[in-house]
């Protein structure tokens, strides 16, 4: 959570980007587009951001946000300003974040990024409550003590962040990632159709149930979310996937575990083909054991080789996102969510384990890395717009 900052593009690649930016925006009328005329003052009338486009259709959009950008730049945060309906902290509901000492706590990111968004009337979804990643030693430490201890530092954190944030967050990701990752994955976890993860070791399998329920009994209203990727493409690997999630879900709700939605996160792959049918009706099994489907962390990888040009290389991201966007909706998915806007920022370009190898940066998200709408967007806009 220390160092944010973008990695700067290879030589020629801003540059060229930022002329084909500007070919594109007065062919299209771009200024407009981004909410001003073309003296740069402030458009009276500009068109609907993408969350305006989906409200209009019974959808909610929404984006991951940073709270230390949304303080500094002043082009981000007129981005977020103008398309994201629901904000969700990228970083400043994590733990590490949250209490990096054992019971020192400290809000003031995921305050600042609440307080930005009360003042303009959008919601905040809370990111991730028990998660693998984002743990800080002295937790994990604390938790191989005993059980005892593991699940009185559980309640310890549950309790105090739901309780700071009831009346300003209604939305949770109470656990985060707990499937593990099957043979073929990038990622394939050894054994067991759960993650073996610090509360998983220290508590066995039950640690999810005994999550919920602290939240459940914490807040008798708050939208409970079981969250997790991989489940999306038509790869061996994803079924796999699907097939234990669906396990999971089903096994939550027989026992009756206090649980509302679950959030896909759908971090997609150029690389995997994606079967509409099959996604959708993944959806629907869910939503069939009486739970929602959000889509919570949507951006897309390109393949392994991508041509020369942004447009083509647009084109196939856009397509995809069409495709994906229009099968979720049909399995009933209306909650819609993106892991960042600006390609800029998105931790495909930054984090080395999802970062292109050939140089080259992911075009994930539905602004370019100048902040401008791009393909992406103009699909996910029709996608909203066509969707039933
Ligand atoms: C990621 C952030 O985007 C990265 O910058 C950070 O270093 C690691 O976490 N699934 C999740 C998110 O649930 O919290 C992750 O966010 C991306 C994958």
């Amino acid at each position: 959570m220390t160092n944010l900052l973008p990695p700067s593009p290879p030589a020629g690649e801003a540059s060229r980007r930022t002329a084909l930016g500007m070919a594109l925006a007065s062919v299209a009328g771009c200024a407009r587009a981004q909410g001003s005329n073309q003296q740069g003052s402030p458009d009276k009338n500009p068109p609907p951001g993408l969350w305006q486009i989906a409200r209009d259709r019974g959808f909610t959009f929404g984006a991951a946000v940073q709270a230390n950008m949304l303080a500094s730049d002043p082009l981000y945060a007129a981005a977020y300003e103008r398309e994201a309906g629901v904000l969700v902290p990228e970083f400043e509901g994590k733990w590490s974040v949250l209490q990096p000492k054992e019971g020192e706590f400290d809000f003031s990111m995921l305050d600042a990024i609440i307080s930005w968004g009360q003042a303009r009337g959008r919601p905040i979804r809370g990111h991730a409550l028990i998660w693998h990643e984002a743990f800080p030693d002295w937790a994990l430490a604390a938790i191989g003590e005993s059980q005892q201890r593991a699940r009185a530092v559980m309640a310890a954190h549950i309790n105090k962040v739901l309780g700071t944030t009831r009346l300003r967050i209604r939305d949770w990701d109470v656990v985060n990632e707990v499937v593990a990752d099957p043979p073929g994955s990038d990622t394939p976890q050894a054994d067991g159709e759960l993650r073996n993860s610090p509360f998983f070791r220290a508590l066995g399998p039950g640690y999810i149930e005994t999550a919920l329920r602290m939240a459940r009994e914490q807040d008798a209203t708050l939208r409970l979310v079981l969250n997790d990727y991989g489940v999306e493409e038509d790869t061996p690997w994803a079924e796999e996937k699907r097939r234990r999630l669906l396990n999971l879900v089903r096994d939550l709700v027989r026992k009756k575990v206090p649980l509302d939605a679950v959030g896909i996160q759908a971090h997609l792959q150029m690389r995997n083909a994606f079967n509409p049918a099959v996604f959708a009706n993944f959806v629907r099994a869910i939503r069939a054991e009486g739970l929602s489907v959000l889509v919570t962390e949507l951006d897309i990888r390109e393949g392994d080789s991508v041509p020369d040009d942004y447009v083509a290389r647009d084109r196939v991201v856009a397509e995809r996102v069409s495709a994906f966007i229009s099968a979720a909706a049909e399995g009933g998915v209306r909650t819609f969510l993106t892991w960042g806007l600006v390609d800029r920022f998105s931790w495909t370009v930054i984090e080395a384990s999802v970062a292109r190898r050939d140089g080259k940066l992911h075009r994930a998200l539905p602004l370019d890395w100048e902040y401008n709408r791009k393909e992406m967007w103009r699909a996910m806009a029709r996608s909203f717009q066509t969707a039933a």
